[in-house]
């Protein structure tokens, strides 16, 4: 698995969650279907995923090929039972008039991103060759860059994303819940504009909505910023100090079927930072101050995933016993994956990750 080394972290090499922007991105949200089988098959992949990486990625050295693997809530506790990341839990729905962040399946994430758009396409043939059976998919969705980065509402989307150090310290786990170090957490959401209604509206309104001139990108004077704008609702304080989150949102769309989105992905070191962003935007800070995107945007999936490190993902065992927390291992305990003794070193019960000798160790870059 592409990953990179996060100082001061103690857990492991992180998946590759700050990589540069990419011009193509694959989303593919999946569910594990019911069964042993099916567990064991994605057990299998888990460790996997770093050498189907490098089968693809090394065909074409200049693609930046990079794939981030991520577990939703109900997911972490059949695969690997405890101890569980501190805040995991399903995707929080906000919901006010006619703005409602939906709540959706979604056991597995898989973000793959490259230059080209044929390595993000071949990765996911592959990931899906070796999970054929063992998932149904919840939501595949294939983003492109616009010009000038921009989003499809013409608005350039991603420049106050934090970099280098920044970046590290607002997506990356650290003491707060050190067994999980070097983890993460994403969000994804897709949304659909209706581009009608929205180029009806004079730029300068739609300037107040984003916060920014649309033109020449640059970010509205308080004095004339509304306090409901898009980049001021996500402006997240605490204690004096500014919380970022990563966001690497990508356009997709088909205009034979007048669909176009914007897929929004974030990734922070809590989930709580977006979900108060969620709140900012759905609700209103204060209640009723709403993000007027919303009139012009819908909500139509969500799904919160952790991400764990690559270390942890190359260590997994297919043969992992299944969690003491799963229902399929409750309820039958002759299955050959609940008896036997895992030599994984997967998360143990002494809430310690039981990261022993790794596998495929010497691939990370
Ligand atoms: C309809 C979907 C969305 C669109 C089209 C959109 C578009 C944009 C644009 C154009 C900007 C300004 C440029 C930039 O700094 O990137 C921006 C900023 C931002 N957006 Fe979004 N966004 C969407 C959804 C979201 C969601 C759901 C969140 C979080 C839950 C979010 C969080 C942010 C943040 C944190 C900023 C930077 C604010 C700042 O520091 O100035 N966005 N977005």
């Amino acid at each position: 698995m592409a990953s990179e080394t996060i100082s001061g972290q103690t857990s492991g090499i992180s998946q590759l969650v700050s990589s540069p922007l990419t011009a193509s991105a694959i989303f593919l949200v999946v569910t594990i279907n019911p069964g042993d089988a099916s567990r064991d098959t994605v057990l299998s992949l888990c460790a996997d995923v770093s050498a189907l990486l490098r089968s693809v990625g090394f065909r074409a050295l200049d693609g930046a090929l990079s794939c981030i693997m991520g577990f939703g809530s109900n997911a972490w506790d059949r695969l690997f039972g405890s101890p569980r990341p501190a805040e995991l839990h399903p995707f929080r729905e906000f919901r006010s008039g006619p703005r409602h962040a939906v709540s959706t399946p979604g056991d597995l994430i898989f973000h793959i991103r490259a230059k080209h758009m044929d390595l993000c396409f071949e990765l996911a043939t592959q990931i899906m060759t070796r999970l054929a059976g063992a998932v149904t998919t919840a939501d595949e969705v294939h983003g492109f860059r616009y010009f000038d980065e921009r989003d499809l509402l013409g608005f350039v989307d991603g420049t106050e994303n934090p970099t280098g150090s920044v970046a590290s310290d607002a997506v990356f786990i650290g003491d707060e819940n050190p067994a999980f170090g070097g983890g993460s957490y994403v969000i994804v959401q897709k949304y659909l504009h209706n581009l009608d209604a929205w180029n009806n509206i004079p730029t300068e309104a739609q300037e107040k909505i984003i916060g920014r001139t649309k033109l020449s990108d640059i970010e509205l004077d308080d004095s004339v910023k509304p306090t409901s704008a898009h980049n001021a609702l996500n402006t997240i304080e605490e204690n004096g100090r500014e919380i970022k989150i990563l966001r690497d949102n990508m356009p997709f769309g088909r205009p034979g079927h007048g669909e176009f989105g914007t897929y929004f992905i974030g990734y922070s070191r809590s989930p709580r930072t977006i979900e108060q962003m969620l709140e900012n935007m759905f609700i209103g800070r204060p209640p009723g101050n709403y993000d007027r995107i919303l009139d012009f945007s819908t909500a139509v999936t969500g799904s919160l995933f952790f991400v764990p490190t690559a270390t942890f993902l190359d260590s997994v065992s297919p043969v992992q016993s299944s969690p003491a927390t799963s229902s399929e291992a409750q309820s039958d305990p002759t299955s050959s994956s609940s008896t036997e003794t895992s030599a994984s070193t997967a998360p143990s019960n002494d809430g310690s990750l039981g990261i022993g000798s790794l596998k495929g160790d010497n691939c990370h870059e």
